[in-house]
């Protein structure tokens, strides 16, 4: 089964109502490939004026999802009111939620199933530091991360996983599709070991991090990637050029 190609723009804490409803029509107004999936991820203020203002072909996604039901949870917002404000998707596991949040590989597992369990596909983040490539440990760094995550879920079809190096993210230097698919390879390669033939060949594997217009088309040739997390770059215009890679 061949995998939809997924794009999925990641805004980070950035933006004003204003500025992502401008980038919410833009899309609108832009042909893009029918044959891409196109996901956009603006603050958790800006959900819903996104959702409102996206035609219905472009999904929405919030950046974090609890773990719980509704109830006495400051702060938190539950998969069940990401579903009453038809937003579909959440983004798990970023790096940046890792680090600087201090969400651990169990914290972001049990969200990731609480969210695929109750219907919202989840963008599952993984990747490695500089210090952890320069030590060649990436790839054990990625199947702890992934056995974590199996610890927690069996139903992989909601799941898309996004391989982001850490040192790639917000800097410019982007990975090269060699280093890229190595890792894409290897997830797929764990997802055929460890959970089955089925999820191996269906997940779609993203590749995020200073991912632009530039070097999309490159990375996108590589046999193991499926689309991309894109941060910086999709607060701009070019997002469609990177939407269109295919094209
Ligand atoms: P970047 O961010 O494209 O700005 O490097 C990617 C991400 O963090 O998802």
């Amino acid at each position: 089964m061949a995998r939809k190609t997924l794009v999925a723009a990641n805004h980070k804490m950035n933006g004003t109502l204003q500025s992502v409803k401008e980038i919410c029509q833009n899309l609108n107004n832009a042909q893009l490939d029918p044959n891409v999936e196109t996901v956009v991820a603006p603050p958790a203020i800006y959900l819903l004026a996104a959702r409102e203002t996206l035609k219905k072909e472009i999904a929405v996604a919030a950046q974090n999802v609890f773990d719980k039901p509704n109830g006495a949870f400051t702060g938190e917002t539950s998969a069940h009111q990401l579903k009453d404000a038809s937003v579909d998707w959440a983004i798990l596991g970023h790096s940046e939620r890792r680090t600087i949040l201090g969400e651990t590989d169990e914290t972001v597992a049990s969200k990731t199933k609480y969210a695929t369990d109750n219907g919202i596909s989840v963008i599952w983040c993984c990747g490695e530091s500089l210090e952890q490539r320069e030590a060649g440990k990436t790839l054990e760094v990625i199947a702890a991360q992934l056995a974590a995550l199996k610890k927690e879920v069996s139903d992989w079809s909601k799941i898309v996983i996004a391989y982001e190096p850490i040192w790639a993210i917000g800097t410019g230097k982007v990975a090269t599709k060699e280093q890229a698919q190595e890792v894409h390879a290897s997830i797929r390669k764990w997802l055929k070991d460890n959970v089955s033939q089925q999820a191996s060949d269906e997940t779609r594997i993203l590749y995020g991090g200073s991912v632009s217009e530039k070097n999309c088309k490159e990375l996108a040739q590589e046999a193991d990637i499926d689309g991309f997390l894109v941060g910086g770059a999709s607060l701009k215009p070019a997002f469609v050029d990177i939407i269109n890679c295919k094209k």
